[in-house]
């Protein structure tokens, strides 16, 4: 019986080898003790997720305070130079202060042959109550066909700890860690990240200085199936347009069709923005907008996309588009304008014969390299001045930016990318699809702005995990699979940075 077995295992072996090309002698080891040890793994899952690390309400500030140092602790324990960094406090809108939680810094490896990388992740969560219609306890990690589902699975503690995992295998096989490696772990990010911008400006010379890449594993890929590497995102540029009448509201019997009123101004204001096809009518709005590569364009042909389930999946019958190409460079290579709401306007059920005096719009443009912020709230004001000059209306015009987060683009041919692709080859046997994403992620244009450091996204949940809904899960696979990917990218990338610094040797030599 004995025999049978390890004949079996020998020819699993030989399968799964010539599956995920040559793997190394390591890299064997590496995902054999992965497989091993998933149960303990997802012990460790289980023990995060049970932590109610809500950053949003501010009484459970105490929870994600205890989060950050059961983290610390782990790193602690594998051997990393660990400190939580006091990053002050929080200024509630009642005008309580409360601490904000601290930040780890944590570090391994200081060998200057070696390249250093520095993984951010968060470990906070968004808020979840059984109430709000979980099928399963939202802080209790329960497994259903393949999925863990729980608050904070895939976003982000799943990932956090893949890469944990990852680490803590090299250190338990004793096999020498092919990089230094840095954490930069937070626990405010659905908050808004509070005091992470002022940190990251203090220690851009001290613990960033000697730091050659970033990986933020914080989003999602395209599809269920097939992995990704995400290389940019949307910037959004978030404007109000108020249109202000006279001193108080108005009946439509009293004074309706003598005055020019504050809704049909806004009204016309806001049609005016973006036409039926999605054409975004503010002159010279695309003027900036870099050209779509033919290189882009085959990128996005590989891509496997099921247009009738993304529709179905957004609850959509009919898309602008027809090519899944469009698709693409609309989302993550063209600027969006979306109309959101209006403030001061009359919205309840039922009839109310009400002139509102003073109404305000939002709207937002997503916008992309390379449009300049200040251009864009310079073409808006003056084409939005423009229209309403046009309409001879007495009342008052008051256009203003509110916020404006810049886009972020990555070069791919950039080596982390490299060695990300390669990675997920093994472990994954196919290519990832190379994606943008249509949204905004500060935080990875905020590392490569201060940090003048290479950034690389880097997703380990699946489309359908359901970052912030109330079905939030991670499948076995992303999440035992993606350590592995993880452990071999650590290889493949020093391997790359060996190469590259090879070639500029003897570039200097010659
Ligand atoms: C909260 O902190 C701010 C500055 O950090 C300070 O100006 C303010 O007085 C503090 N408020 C209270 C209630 O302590
Ligand atoms: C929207 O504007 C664009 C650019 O001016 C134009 O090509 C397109 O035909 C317009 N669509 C409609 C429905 O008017
Ligand atoms: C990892 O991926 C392989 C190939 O897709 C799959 O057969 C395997 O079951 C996955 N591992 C886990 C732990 O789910």
């Amino acid at each position: 019986m004995i025999f049978h077995i390890s004949l079996i295992m020998l020819f699993l072996d030989a399968g799964s080898s010539s599956f995920s090309g040559s793997l190394s002698l390591e890299e064997k080891r590496l995902f054999q003790y992965i497989d091993e040890h998933q149960d303990e793994f997802v012990q460790n899952l289980a023990e995060w997720v049970a932590v109610e690390s809500d950053s949003i309400q501010p009484q459970l500030r105490g929870e994600v305070t205890r989060m950050m140092k059961i983290a610390a602790a782990r790193l602690q324990d594998l051997g990393a130079k660990t400190t939580l960094v006091d990053i002050g406090v929080q200024q509630l809108p009642d005008g309580q202060n409360i601490s904000l939680p601290p930040v780890i810094l944590a570090k391994l490896g200081e060998d200057p042959l070696k390249p250093t990388v520095c993984f951010y992740g968060h470990v906070d969560v968004m808020p979840a109550k059984i109430e709000d219609g979980w099928k399963t306890r939202p802080y209790i990690l329960t497994e259903i066909d393949g999925n863990f589902y729980g608050r904070g699975t895939t976003d982000n503690k799943g990932p956090v700890l893949a890469w944990i995992n990852a680490l803590s295998t090299y250190i338990n096989l004793n096999i020498d860690l092919p990089v230094n490696i840095k954490f930069l772990i937070e626990g405010m990010e659905e908050s808004g990240s509070n005091g992470l911008e002022e940190l990251i400006q203090k220690e851009k010379d001290c613990f960033f200085s000697n730091v050659d890449y970033i990986v933020i594993s914080d989003n999602l890929w395209l599809t269920t199936k097939k992995p990704a590497l995400t290389y940019g995102t949307r910037g959004n540029a978030c404007f109000s347009v108020e249109v202000s009448g006279g001193e108080k509201d108005l009946h439509s019997g009293g004074v309706g069709g003598i005055i020019n009123e504050p809704m049909s101004d806004l009204i016309a204001l806001l049609d005016s923005l973006v036409n039926s096809s999605g054409c975004i009518l503010i002159p010279g709005i695309y003027d900036d907008v870099i050209p779509l590569t033919e290189e882009e364009m085959k990128q996005y042909e590989q891509i496997e996309f099921d247009l009738q389930e993304y529709k179905a999946n957004i609850g959509v019958k009919k898309i602008l588009y027809d090519t899944k190409e469009e698709i693409f460079s609309h989302l993550w290579r063209l600027p969006s304008l979306s109309i959101h709401g209006i403030e001061g306007a009359f919205y309840e059920p039922g009839i109310k014969t009400v002139i509102p005096s003073r109404v305000t719009g939002k709207f937002s443009i997503r916008q992309v390299p390379h449009m300049d912020l200040s251009k864009v709230e310079h073409q808006v004001k003056e084409y939005l001045e423009n229209v309403f000059s046009k309409r001879k209306s007495p009342n008052k015009l008051m256009v203003s930016m509110q916020m404006g987060a810049m886009p972020w683009v990555a070069n791919i041919d950039d080596p982390q990318y490299e060695a990300a692709k390669k990675a997920i080859k093994r472990v994954f046997n196919q290519d990832p699809d190379m994606i943008r994403d249509g949204s905004t992620i500060p935080i990875a244009r905020m590392f490569q702005d201060i940090t003048e450091k290479s950034v690389l996204m880097f997703p380990l949940g699946a489309a359908d995990d359901g970052e912030h809904s109330q079905k939030e899960k991670i499948s076995r696979s992303n999440y035992i699979n993606g350590t592995k990917v993880f452990a071999s990218f650590l290889l493949e990338i020093s391997k790359l940075h060996k190469e590259l610094q090879k070639a500029s040797n003897l570039k200097t030599v010659t």
